[in-house]
């Protein structure tokens, strides 16, 4: 007897053959129909149970959410929706679920109930659709850099360096907030703390991947970062996946046509390869749609979108361009923005980046050259002397999907910066190594893992594309 998923199964054509299937029973109608699901595609084998030869206790025990061992002869169905089905002829039950308890029952459930029973949640097809296309995405990103020539780089997720400011951090430390050590002074002694002084959880790979890339050439990491914003948003999480490149001897221009290849890249292989998962979610927010007023839905179905991202190119727009559009917007003019632009210098909240995108350009934008007090110290200085070689690209629906630049590579410059900004430069000596001893244009970018499959599977909320999210007061499981 050999063993199969329900996968292999449902394109099989081994007629007639006994079967075995493991999986978790969804529904069973009839006392006679299960439809069973082992997690390797989003639709179930109907198992066909010859329930007046089945012992009565056993049925009983085929409850949604039960485990169960399933074998019989795999047959052509004669029922609507499925080629082939299983005739039942023993049943294992290998884990009972009470029904008066298992939460997840065969009807529609609220996403704020899914997510307080986010370890069950995996087992609606929602939630399973949703983590397969991340698993795809995720190997997609992997084979996306292997085939152009990249080394995967593992940055460290405890960083003693804050110097990035990209955003909050949370501190790592072992010291016994009830009883710290302490100095002369009174103060926390933090060089008696495990590492000997203070540290973070990473908040982005990029510095060190960009000593990385000044001897491997490509690199990028793929990991885990933190940020301790107090961000109630649908966009943000504490604990998030980043994907960071960094390519020597790559400017600006060619940083934004890796950022387009790349996304381009991944999407087209989830629209090759989760075509289920993807005509499900699909359907979902079609369903989704058809609950908001007329005037809010989205013009494009979810496959639409994909595919419109996949098949055109993504405008690029200066920030100077940006701010004018802006200005002269009729949201802007009639006072419907909440951030109202005046002049040349604001920082672009979402929903400028959202007017950009969905109203205006109604594509995936990339700005650049962004003034240089609104981002980050190492962003390469223009000639100008007042913008910098920044990338943000934005996504309809997401806001900001990626952001990026060019490195400032020149060592006097970059020390210049450091000072004004008061960053402590002997705590970035090793990042400065790189700009002393053969320095070179180098350019990278940060894509939100989440942000990309918040994108890619249609759903609206950041919680609901990551296993157990992390949020301000929240980090259950
Ligand atoms: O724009 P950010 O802050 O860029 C950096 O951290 C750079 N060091 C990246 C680099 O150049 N290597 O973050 C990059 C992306 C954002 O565009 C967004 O997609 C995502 O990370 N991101 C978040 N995703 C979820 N939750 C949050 N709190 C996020 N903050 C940023």
């Amino acid at each position: 007897m050999t063993k199969y998923n329900v996968a292999e199964l449902l394109e099989s054509d081994k007629f007639l053959q006994e079967v075995t299937v493991k999986g978790w029973v969804r529904t069973f109608r009839a006392n006679r129909f299960i439809a069973l699901n082992d997690g390797s595609t989003i639709n179930n084998i109907q198992c066909v149970v010859d329930f007046e030869n089945t012992d009565e206790s056993i049925l009983k025990r085929i409850t949604t959410g039960a485990a169960l061992a399933v074998t019989g002869t795999l047959a052509e169905s004669l029922g609507k929706g499925q080629k082939v089905e299983i005739q039942v002829t023993k049943i294992e039950i290998l884990g009972d679920s009470n029904p008066d308890e298992y939460p997840i029952q065969p009807k529609k459930h609220s996403f704020e109930f899914l997510r307080e029973n986010a370890h069950l949640r995996i087992r609606t097809n929602t939630f399973s659709a949703v983590m397969r296309v991340r698993s795809a995405l995720s190997f997609a990103v992997h084979k996306y850099f292997t085939e152009n020539g990249f080394y995967n780089f593992h940055a460290p997720i405890i960083t003693g360096s804050d110097a990035e400011g990209a955003g909050e951090m949370f501190t790592v430390t072992t010291i016994d907030p009830n009883n710290p050590p302490k100095d002369e002074h009174g103060n926390v002694d933090t060089s008696k703390d495990f590492f000997g002084k203070t540290t973070n959880l990473t908040v982005s790979g990029q510095l060190e991947a960009e000593t990385y890339a000044m001897a491997l050439g490509k690199v990028y990491t793929f990991g885990p970062t933190f940020r301790a914003e107090n961000s109630n948003t649908t966009r943000h999480l504490a604990e998030f996946w980043m994907i960071e490149p960094e390519v020597a001897f790559n400017n600006l221009d060619d940083n934004m046509d890796l950022a387009e290849d790349f996304i381009k890249y991944v999407i087209s292989y989830v629209l090759e390869n989760c075509n289920d998962d993807l005509a499900f979610l699909d359907q979902r927010l079609l369903q989704e749609e058809k609950t908001k007023p007329a005037n809010q839905r989205s013009e494009m179905s979810l496959l639409e979108k994909l595919h419109f991202v996949v098949d055109n190119n993504f405008k690029r727009v200066s920030y100077t361009e940006a701010i004018d559009i802006l200005r002269n917007s009729k949201p802007n003019k009639k006072k419907k923005f909440q951030f109202i632009i005046q002049e040349w210098g604001a920082d672009l909240q979402s929903e400028h980046e959202r007017y950009l995108v969905e109203k205006h350009f109604k594509c995936p934008v990339i700005l650049f050259d962004y003034p240089a007090n609104i981002k980050a110290f190492y962003m390469r200085l223009n000639e100008d002397g007042k913008t910098v070689r920044a990338m943000d690209v934005l996504f309809p629906g997401i806001g900001e999907i990626v952001g990026g630049s060019q490195r400032e590579e020149r060592l006097d410059v970059l020390k210049q910066k450091v000072e004004e900004l008061g960053i402590d430069e002997k705590e970035l000596w090793w990042y400065m190594d790189t700009r002393k001893f053969g320095t070179a244009v180098h350019s990278g970018f940060g894509l939100g893992f989440e942000r990309l499959v918040l994108f890619t599977t249609g759903m609206g909320n950041i919680r609901d594309v990551i296993p157990y999210p992390r949020t301000p007061q929240n980090a259950e499981f």
